[in-house]
């Protein structure tokens, strides 16, 4: 982060959070609270509240929460730290002077490293005009790539006497150790060279659009790698980057999508025909700061990988991740022909539009993915096929009308009926409300300690106390989205040696589970300070409640009277001993 935490939050706390948001949009009084239209979600009602006092925000109808910066950062799609500059502009403190010394400390290695890469580049695509880069531009014409097209993207070409760039590069006043750090030099035999000798140029920027490194393509037939790429350096980390993104993120913030292509080559044909909200992960992966840089964006993903089964694997793999992050996407459908983007428009520009414009939704995508990993010819495989299907996609989360899609869905895949399918989704549904029948020390149990989990990252959020006890004695919750805000809980906490719930809001990216903590912050009933029997009714009564579910089941499935009535007398026993802690415990509790 380039500004210092004291500065957030000197900056937050000068920033009233009424006048900000009605700087933004009209705000109403009721009583104490502050109302207006939450701009967050499509909605005529006042749902978003504001609490003066508290100096948050709180939409009741979608979630959406949390402080000055996090509602600037939505509501104009700004990162964090341009929200800060946003919110200190608001209120009149000036921070260039701090940025600026942030800055100058990023250490001159790197700075060395970022000139010297720059160097290169200017020196690849000089090659390029010279008689030596003949081939270089030989090869771009083949590909049909233009002046236009070079110039944008900076397309090169470094020269077969791989000793050249490195001569290059010294004259300019870099020394060994530096042009060895920057990825470019090779040490054979003692000698340095080019490890991108002979090939095209591209260089590759980070998230900012500077170039940190570069990949060079073949430009013959030759039996070498196809691509040759830099490797990780202190400024290019390849998890970090997505090239293109720079140019693309300005053209998609204005359309509200971006599509996301496996190689640069698609992204640079696209460019031809004048669509630039393109960037390409480079192969299959795809990384979490990826992610969070296309989650930043706050737009459609459209993927367009390739078609084959790498590219196909690699949709799948990707959406689920990006669903995780409650991004919305639709999926390029699979073309029959089986061709690259650039090779479909060397076909023509409609064929590319019309199979952009092809897309299905996630859920399609995914269903017809999956069924074309099965041997459709095989009874058992396809009846697998909708069970599995079925559990995963008849979540409680659909309505009937999902249902009714996606049992449609099973049935023209896989021919079998309507009715079967249907039938067959019932009786999973009435499997389960028997099992909760029988367990009811599970339905009923969970309430409480998930209200005392509550409670204990409540005092978390104001107590370092509570955080101290809860590293030393607990470190665990029960509810995954707790566990992990605990997590942010002591990260602050460790950063900074106290803890502040308003700053830890500008931490949290997770839209859900800032959505949590807000509620936590505004809730009133909830203890705000370290007490230890929230903790131990986590600590010793949820573990023997667990047991006592555990036995239950026991005896549920044990046939043998004499071990039936043993366990029964040890689940008594237990039981016991549980309301004997339930006694002692928080006797308010539910
Ligand atoms: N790639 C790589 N090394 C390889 C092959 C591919 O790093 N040996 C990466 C490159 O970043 C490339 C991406 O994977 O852009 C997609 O690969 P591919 O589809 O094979 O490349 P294209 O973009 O189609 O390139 P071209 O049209 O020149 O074949
Ligand atoms: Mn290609």
């Amino acid at each position: 982060m380039a500004l210092r935490n004291e500065t957030i939050e000197e900056i937050r706390k000068r920033a009233d959070i009424v006048s900000l948001i009605s700087s933004y949009i009209p705000v109403t009084k009721k009583g104490r609270n502050y109302f207006c239209v939450c701009p967050f979600h499509s909605d005529t009602n006042p749902s978003m509240s504001i609490s003066q006092e508290k100096q948050i925000y709180k939409c009741f109808s979608c979630g959406a929460g949390g402080n000055v910066f996090t509602f600037v950062q939505e509501y104009e799609k700004v990162s964090f730290i341009e929200s800060v500059k946003i919110v200190a502009n608001f209120v009149g403190i000036d921070i260039s002077s701090e940025i600026e010394d942030t800055e100058k400390k990023i250490s001159s290695g790197e700075k060395r490293l970022f000139e010297l890469i720059n160097e290169a580049n200017e020196f690849y695509k000089y090659n390029l005009e010279t008689e030596e880069g003949l081939k270089g531009k030989e090869y771009l014409e083949k590909r049909e790539l233009d002046e236009v097209t070079r110039n944008k993207f900076q397309i090169g070409f470094s020269l077969n006497d791989g000793t050249k760039t490195i001569q290059y590069l010294m004259k300019k006043g870099f020394s060994i150790d530096e042009i060895i750090s920057s990825g470019i030099a090779l040490e054979t035999n003692g000698k340095l060279t080019d490890r991108f000798k002979g090939r095209l140029i591209f260089p590759l920027a980070n998230l900012d659009g500077k170039v940190v490194g570069f990949s060079g393509r073949k430009i013959d037939n030759a039996d070498i790698a196809k691509y040759v790429n830099s490797p990780e350096t202190n400024i290019f980390i390849k998890g970090n980057c997505l090239y293109n993104y720079y140019i693309a993120k300005q053209e998609a913030k204005k359309l509200g999508y971006i599509y996301i292509v496996e190689g640069f080559m698609d992204v640079i044909a696209l460019s031809k025909i004048g669509i630039n909200n393109v960037v390409a992960i480079m192969g299959t992966s795809f990384t979490e700061n990826q992610i969070k840089a296309i989650k930043r964006l706050n737009v459609k993903v459209i993927m367009a990988l390739d078609n084959d089964d790498a590219g196909q694997d690699a949709t799948f793999k990707i959406i689920n991740e990006l669903e995780k992050q409650h991004i919305s996407i639709s999926v390029v459908t699979k073309d029959k022909n089986g061709k690259d983007l650039d090779e479909l428009l060397k076909i023509g520009k409609d064929k590319v539009i019309s199979y952009l414009n092809n897309q299905l939704s996630p859920f399609d995508f995914k269903i017809s993915y999956q069924f074309s990993k099965i041997n459709t010819e095989n009874y058992e495989e396809k009846k697998e096929f909708v069970k599995r299907i079925a559990g995963y996609y008849m979540t409680s989360n659909s309505d009937d009308l999902d249902k009714d899609y996606y049992i449609s869905k099973l049935v023209s895949l896989t021919g079998f009926s309507y009715n079967a399918i249907k039938s067959l989704l019932g009786d999973k549904k009435e499997e389960k409300k028997v099992f909760k029948r029988t367990n009811p020390l599970i339905v009923k149990k969970p309430d409480r300690y998930e209200w005392a989990e509550k409670n204990i990252l409540s005092q978390m959020l104001y107590d370092t106390k509570a955080i101290r006890y809860y590293i030393d004695n607990l470190n665990f919750l029960y509810n995954d989205k707790y566990r992990i805000i605990a997590k942010y809980v002591i990260n602050y906490y460790y950063d900074n040696n106290r803890i502040s719930e308003n700053d830890l809001l500008s931490r949290i990216d997770d839209p859900v589970l800032r959505s949590i903590v807000t509620d936590l912050i505004y809730e009133n009933d909830l203890q705000k300070s370290f007490d230890v029997q929230y903790f131990d009714v986590i600590r010793l009564e949820k573990p023997l409640s667990s047991e006592i579910g555990r036995l239950q089941t026991q005896i549920e499935i044990t046939d043998n009277e004499d071990e039936k009535l043993r366990l029964f007398n040890l689940k008594m026993e237990k039981l016991n001993e549980l309301q004997k802690l339930k006694d002692k415990f928080l006797k308010g509790g539910n």
